[in-house]
């Protein structure tokens, strides 16, 4: 059985420890469980850290039923689940000018959650209360040389992420 391992490294943020592309995607459908109406989560981190595989665990956690890929032509896919999921993707942004005339609103403030995959292109036009959530393609290795890579949560102020907080949980 796999472990996702957590460390937490202040009262915000969460280090986790994720060994494999399954253990991301555990921690994604887990995360959702913490989620509610209006949640607005950030994806920061290069091509290939796992944004996508969260984001498909945490579609799985919210029973969608269709197949999740990243929107990365469209830049916005819509999923029903529990609530209402915008998948949203500006790896192939040039500029903030070019989402600024989407009406980013109807996904920032609405009755579902918004995940945004490459949050750092449209760092300016994102609510300041939303959990980011930084993940790494550098692959480190623990003292028992297991391979893994970080992924960091930080809540938006007055959330927390007790859900999460197990020093090794398992599924
Ligand atoms: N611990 C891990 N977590 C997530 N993905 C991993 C991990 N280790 C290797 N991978 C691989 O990295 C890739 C991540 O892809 P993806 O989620 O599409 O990245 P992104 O959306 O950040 O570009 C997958 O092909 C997966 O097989
Ligand atoms: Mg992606």
């Amino acid at each position: 059985m796999q472990v996702v391992r957590k460390i937490e490294i202040n009262n915000e943020t969460f280090e986790i420890r994720s060994c494999n592309v399954e253990e991301t995607f555990q921690l994604g459908k887990r995360f959702a469980s913490l989620l509610i109406p209006g949640d607005i989560v950030a994806l920061y981190g290069e091509l290939g850290s796992g944004k996508t595989v969260f984001v498909q665990g945490a579609c799985a956690g919210l029973d969608v039923q269709e197949y999740v890929t990243s929107p990365s032509f469209t830049l916005i896919h819509e999923y029903s689940g529990k609530i209402p999921v915008y998948h949203l993707d500006f790896y192939r942004l040039n500029s903030v000018s070019e989402i600024e005339d989407l009406d980013l609103d109807r996904y920032y403030r609405c009755d579902g959650v918004a995940f945004i995959e490459w949050a750092e292109r449209s760092e300016s036009l994102l609510p300041r209360m939303r959990f980011s959530i930084q993940l790494s393609r550098e692959i480190q290795h623990d003292s028992q040389n297991i391979n893994f890579r970080h992924i960091y949560l930080k809540p938006p102020k007055g959330r927390d992420l007790t859900g999460l907080c197990i020093e090794n949980f398992r599924y």
